[in-house]
């Protein structure tokens, strides 16, 4: 069914789950925080950045979340476009039991975006979350896809994946659901669309990894550990939610099959390092 969406409020993708992002439209890269509500407790998932808060916040309240009833701050990396509103969270949220929840590898840089805020590691709480009422987030190590500490958050309740970077696109063209034609499954003209569309979504998930993530190896492991999870949706922090199985299948295909990823596309595989006399260069 098509129905309009109207991206100026918070929108529910699914039941007590929203997405509180901002669609600027003279940007590329949109980032996509989200909200899960579990009784009168919030989490919020990747708040954004800073020039963001406002719509952000506006987008939580609307809900009907006041910012006392924000329990935790989850980052699933420690960069700006995620963390930079991490100050403007703890100003508004009064709370001495608010955490911020990640891997340790990323507190390590988030720590210097947080003033007062009680930091915690997903290793201390066994990569799971528990709300008070029991409701459980389930936390899977993506190492190195694209920084050392990511990881991905799964909520079971909904079925929802919640990836961070992966899976994410950059593009002027946006819509908050992805959608495809069925001619665009195993399309291969995906740099000059043979449906005269000015942007493939598809081509613009693929450059998004292969500029942000570090390598093939880095990708092809995150995938393999996601395809563990049994999600039924992906919510990413760049780009569009993925609802659909088939999409959902076709870019896990195109991604497990992507070339040229990040040191991939300087250095071939078989590059010869050639470091020359040591001893005479440091003599
Ligand atoms: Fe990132
Ligand atoms: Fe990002």
């Amino acid at each position: 069914m098509e129905y309009e969406i109207d991206l100026e409020g918070s929108i529910e993708i699914a039941e007590g789950i929203y997405w509180i992002g901002f669609y600027d439209q003279q940007a590329g890269l949109h980032c996509n925080p989200y909200l899960i509500v579990d009784n009168d407790e919030a989490i919020v998932i990747d708040g954004g950045s800073r020039p963001d808060f406002a719509t952000v916040m506006m987008k939580i309240l609307q809900t009907g979340i006041i910012p006392d009833q924000i329990i935790a701050l989850l980052y699933q990396h420690y960069d700006p476009d995620l963390c930079g509103s991490i100050p403007n969270f703890e100003d508004i949220i009064k709370r001495d039991d608010l955490r911020i929840i990640s891997d340790s590898a990323n507190l390590m840089f988030i720590r210097h975006y947080s003033v007062s805020t009680r930091l915690l590691p997903i290793s201390k709480i066994d990569y799971q979350y528990r709300f008070s009422s029991g409701r459980t987030l389930r936390f899977i190590k993506t190492p190195y896809a694209h920084s050392g500490g990511s990881f991905v958050t799964f909520d079971p309740q909904s079925g929802i994946l919640f990836s961070s970077d992966l899976f994410g696109s950059e593009g002027l063209e946006w819509e908050l659901f992805l959608k495809l034609r069925p001619e665009c499954m195993g399309c291969v003209e995906l740099s000059d669309c043979p449906l005269g569309r000015s942007n493939c979504p598809i081509n613009n998930i693929l450059n998004f990894h292969r500029k942000l993530m570090p390598s093939a190896k880095a990708l092809n492991y995150a995938l393999k550990k996601i395809l563990d999870i049994p999600f039924s949706m992906i919510a990413p922090q760049h780009g569009s939610v993925i609802n659909d199985k088939k999409i959902i299948r076709y870019v896990f295909e195109q991604l497990t099959n992507l070339k040229g990823v990040g040191i991939d596309a300087i250095v071939k595989d078989d590059y010869d390092f050639d470091f020359g006399d040591l001893r005479k260069r440091f003599k």
